[in-house]
């Protein structure tokens, strides 16, 4: 392990203590210049560590994103082996797609600290709250044809409504196709990305962004109404990196089940965890609205809605809105 590894380790098991640089330089065997220079490394990439001339340093409980961070006390095969951080990148889906393009291996995550260029679907942006959420993309490589790719987006969202039914007190629900709501507003969003060749899927990028610990007021005007974040519903502020890994966890277990094409186990639990079902709405699909009581959700990920006027429709994609 490098002597900056060493020093982390060391700063994390003496957390929230002051710690002399002697007895730092003393433990790791290095001098008091390099603990300096390291220290000084650490808190430029984001962890939060006082100075002070006499009493050493204090290392406090930090959450950021970095690749070590999440790796520690991950428990996948796939999902998140590979890291690729970024403090600022214009799309976090448009840097896993390069990297798909390059041969990037299956799980590979990338994640991103700021995004100046956040997609959403339908070519809307999405706002990146720096620091304050999780954006994230995943690289895959399922077997399935492309038809089948649309239950990639609902497995998704039960993934990370499992991750936060089991770290937070929060109780999100899905609506359809892909966005997690508390009380009625949006706390994330989710963005699938293919590039298929014929009849084959050569990858799937799956892009999320989820509001954590941002506050009201730095949410544009536009999305005040409609968006929420954790903290804003449960007062409460959660690390990120533990939300992350509950959620890569979890998505790894649902994505065998994809694998294993058993898709109505995903549906079971899509439905589980979804308040649409049963719901009266109208959806805009592109250049029409229809409205209607949705029935179910079928195994190819579409909805099927029993319209006012009488006829069953399967809706693939569209805005659903409660009514
Ligand atoms: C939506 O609700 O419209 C989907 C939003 C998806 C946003 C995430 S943030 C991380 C990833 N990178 C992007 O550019 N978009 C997705």
């Amino acid at each position: 392990m490098t002597t900056k590894g060493q020093l982390l380790n060391y700063l994390k098991s003496n957390k929230e203590i002051w710690i002399s640089g002697e007895s730092v330089s003393k433990e790791l065997n290095v001098s008091r210049a390099a603990i300096s220079k390291h220290i000084s490394t650490l808190k430029k990439a984001g962890y939060q560590i006082d100075s002070l001339k006499g009493k050493g340093y204090l290392f406090k409980e930090s959450d950021i994103l970095l690749p070590e961070e999440i790796y520690e006390e991950l428990n996948t095969k796939t999902m998140g082996q590979s890291v690729v951080f970024f403090d600022e990148t214009d799309s976090t889906n448009t840097r896993a797609r390069e990297l798909a393009e390059n041969g990037a291996k299956e799980g590979t995550l990338v994640i991103a600290e700021s995004q100046s260029k956040g997609r959403g679907r339908k070519g809307r942006s999405w706002y990146t709250d720096k620091g304050e959420g999780i954006f994230l993309s995943l690289v895959l490589r399922p077997k399935l044809t492309p038809s089948e790719v649309a239950i990639t987006t609902l497995m998704t969202a039960v993934a990370m409504v499992e991750a936060l039914k089991s770290v937070t007190d929060a109780d999100p629900a899905i609506k359809w196709p892909n966005d997690l709501l508390i009380g009625g507003k949006k706390i994330c969003g989710i963005l699938t990305e293919l590039s298929t060749e014929m009849d084959a899927v050569n990858y799937i990028i799956v892009g999320l962004g989820i509001n954590i610990n941002s506050r009201e007021e730095n949410f544009p005007e536009e999305i005040k109404d409609i968006a929420t974040s954790l903290y804003m519903e449960t007062g409460v502020k959660y690390h990120r990196k533990d939300i992350t890994k509950r959620f890569l966890e979890s998505f790894e277990y649902y994505y065998e089940i994809l694998n294993r094409r058993d898709f109505g186990t995903i549906l079971d639990a899509w439905k589980a965890n979804s308040d649409t079902i049963g719901r009266r709405v109208e959806i805009d699909i592109f250049d029409r609205k229809i409205t209607g009581m949705v029935e179910d959700i079928e195994s190819s990920g579409e909805l099927k809605v029993l319209t006012d006027d009488g006829d069953i429709e399967r809706i693939i994609s569209g805005d659903v809105r409660f009514v």
